[in-house]
């Protein structure tokens, strides 16, 4: 039986920036590039358990055996739009990996999530994949784009946020027990329209500055 694990991610650089994206006078171009920086420092925590393996290099001094990324495929996937705004910051750190897209958005009268676009790398089966989205709100989202990528035969999912709802978290444990989530803070509920309170506001808006 798996038991899905949420890291919170309590860093005081990663809720330094936080604190700027929740702030409504954080200009779009600010909350883009911060964005970013956050999904790279939540990167790092995420890719925590890649295996290394030994390798032989001569320094300029000696000959020995050190650690290097054991070759493991990753693939992000960012649900459209707002998981566009992490994928830079992770590609930085993790240049190889590949990049899938799944097009979701929440219908506003239900918040049930509408499917509109997917593309996958070939070998997506065959990757470890991570899962972006700054925002889990009710979770909809969320439990439809991890089903989207166990249909497409991935067997290794983690799920990155940057902000969620309990709910959120609950709905996500609950259909897919086997996934990891990282995200950078857990806040107390959602209001009537199913945004997260206090939240950042719509990330899609702030990060492509289209209210
Ligand atoms: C936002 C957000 C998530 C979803 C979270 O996207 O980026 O995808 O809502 O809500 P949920 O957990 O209740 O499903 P939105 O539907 O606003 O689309 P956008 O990214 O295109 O703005
Ligand atoms: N989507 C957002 O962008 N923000 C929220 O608070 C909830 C869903």
């Amino acid at each position: 039986m798996f038991d899905s694990k949420v890291h919170i991610l309590d860093h005081p650089l990663l809720q330094h920036k936080l604190g700027i994206l929740r702030d409504k006078n954080t200009g779009v171009k600010e909350f883009r590039e911060i964005v970013s920086e956050v999904a790279a420092l939540e990167c790092y925590e995420a890719t925590r358990d890649l295996p290394l393996e030994d390798v032989e290099i001569e320094t300029p001094i000696a000959k020995g055996t050190f650690k290097c990324l054991a070759g493991k495929k990753l693939a992000i996937v960012p649900i459209l739009r707002a998981g566009l705004g992490m994928v830079d910051g992770i590609l930085n750190l993790v240049p190889s990996a590949k990049v899938g897209h799944i097009g979701l958005y929440r219908d506003p009268e239900t918040h049930q999530p509408v499917e509109y676009y997917c593309k996958m790398p070939d070998d997506i089966d065959q990757r470890d994949v991570i899962v972006l989205d700054p925002m889990l709100a009710t979770g909809g989202s969320a439990v439809a784009a991890i089903q989207f990528m166990k249909n497409y035969g991935c067997q290794h999912i983690k799920l990155m946020n940057i902000l969620a709802a309990p709910q959120g978290i609950e709905a996500v444990r609950k259909a897919h027990p086997d996934v990891d989530i990282y995200v950078a803070a857990v806040d107390p509920e959602l209001n009537g329209h199913a945004y997260i309170v206090p939240g950042l506001g719509d990330a899609g808006d702030r990060i492509f500055g289209t209210k």
